[in-house]
């Protein structure tokens, strides 16, 4: 039997987070900051943490900061960004690994491609580091007066994760004194022979202010957003009675509507739709006709039930649209007061809910006027 090469790797993901991010400004390092809802460094974590064959993740972090990540393993790291590499590699020694990816924790917004790019390399390559090539012109300069043009050709943008043999990296590090700001630089000394991978423009390192807006605007963009849509139809029979039940609106007609709670048809389709989104079933199931609890219950606490679920599941609903289908009463005069008990209940803005109706030109039960029908449709969004 061959070995399956897939398994044979073992990475440890080493994460360098001790620096100061002076040029970044702000009241703590830059990899505290927030950004997008949390803080940089976690969007870091969360970027590596598909990563197959990932046996370990390690960061190395500030002695002030070592409480920052109660979850992650850490380190203390050293004065320059070489001396955090260091400590990362010697407290990695003792793991039973092959491999390491070493990442700034100031470039949150890495690529599941460019990691991939990275780890598939390795496999054939002692060492393997994302590179971006350069695209502007770049000229030399007095400060003052532009004093040349450098031929870009060849030119390339050094990005991490590098990643390398573990051992290997580690002896180079070792036998290199000086303080280099890459580790491709290290292990090119120790003339290990390194593959570049496909770096990605937008695996910035977060170094300056203004590279905040940037990365938030990365990260927003590679959001999927979770959306989901329901719908709800229901129906309820006319019998004896002087008021119908509308989408929590009391309107005064010659016959009520029929059902086992206050029949409001448009309420129930509401509340269906919002299962329906969520994938949750109907009323019946959250609220069983046979049950005798609800029996003549007001249908708001349906659709109160309803809309805490989904908030519970981490939506917030957009909108509702909701037409019933009636040749009486007439729905017109009191959609506006159906808007507002919707906005009441539900809390959406009145410009997020639509009430409306139409007739069925006198065709079908809803036509001879045996009873209303209603339909609506709701959309959520994941929080
Ligand atoms: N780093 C580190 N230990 C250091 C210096 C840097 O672990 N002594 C890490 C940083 O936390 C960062 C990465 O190395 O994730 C890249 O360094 P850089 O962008 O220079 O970050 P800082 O040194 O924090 O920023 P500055 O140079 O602006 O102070
Ligand atoms: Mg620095």
């Amino acid at each position: 039997m061959t070995a399956n090469l897939d398994t044979d790797m073992r990475l440890a993901v080493l994460i360098v987070a001790a620096g100061r991010g002076m040029r970044a400004g702000g009241e703590t390092p830059k990899q505290w900051q927030p950004l997008a809802g949390r803080r940089v460094i976690d969007w870091t974590l969360s970027a590596f943490a598909d990563v197959p064959d990932v046996a370990t993740v390690l960061c190395v972090v500030h002695p002030d900061d070592m409480d920052q990540l109660p979850n992650t393993r850490c380190v203390a790291g050293g004065d320059t960004r070489a001396a955090s590499v260091r400590a990362g590699l010697e407290a990695l020694a003792e793991d039973d690994i092959t491999h390491v990816l070493i990442h700034d924790a100031a470039r949150p917004c890495v690529s599941e491609e460019v990691i991939a790019g990275v780890t598939q390399a390795l496999r054939q390559a002692p060492a393997a580091a994302p590179g971006a090539p350069v695209t502007d012109t770049l000229w030399r300069s007095d400060n003052t007066q532009v004093t040349g043009t450098v031929d870009r050709r060849g030119l390339y943008r050094a990005q991490t994760p590098q990643g390398f043999a573990f051992a290997a990296i580690r002896a180079a590090h070792r036998a290199h004194a000086d303080a280099a700001t890459d580790d491709v630089g290290v292990a090119r000394a120790a003339a290990l022979p390194v593959t570049m991978t496909r770096g990605d423009p937008d695996n910035l390192k977060i170094t300056t202010p203004g590279d905040f807006a940037r990365a938030e605007r990365i990260l927003k963009a590679a959001m999927t957003p979770d959306i989901r849509t329901g719908n709800g139809f229901d129906v309820h029979r006319f019998g004896p009675g002087d008021h119908v039940m509308l989408c929590g609106v009391s309107i005064p007609h010659d016959r009520g509507l029929q059902g086992h709670s206050d029949a409001d048809v448009g309420l129930h389709t509401i509340t269906d739709a919002i299962y329906g989104a969520l994938a949750e079933g109907d009323i019946g199931r959250h609220f069983p006709p046979s049950d005798p609890q609800w029996k003549g219950a007001g249908s708001r606490l349906f659709l109160e039930h309803a809309v805490a679920l989904a908030r519970a599941r981490g939506y917030v609903i957009s909108n509702i649209d909701c037409t019933l289908i009636c040749e009486f009463p007439k729905i017109g005069p009191h959609a506006p007061a159906m808007t507002d008990t919707l906005s009441d209940i539900t809390g959406l803005a009145p410009d997020r809910i639509s009430s409306k109706a139409t007739t069925s030109e006198r065709l079908g039960f809803t036509g001879r006027g045996e009873g209303i029908a209603a339909l609506a449709t709701v959309t959520l969004v994941g929080a």
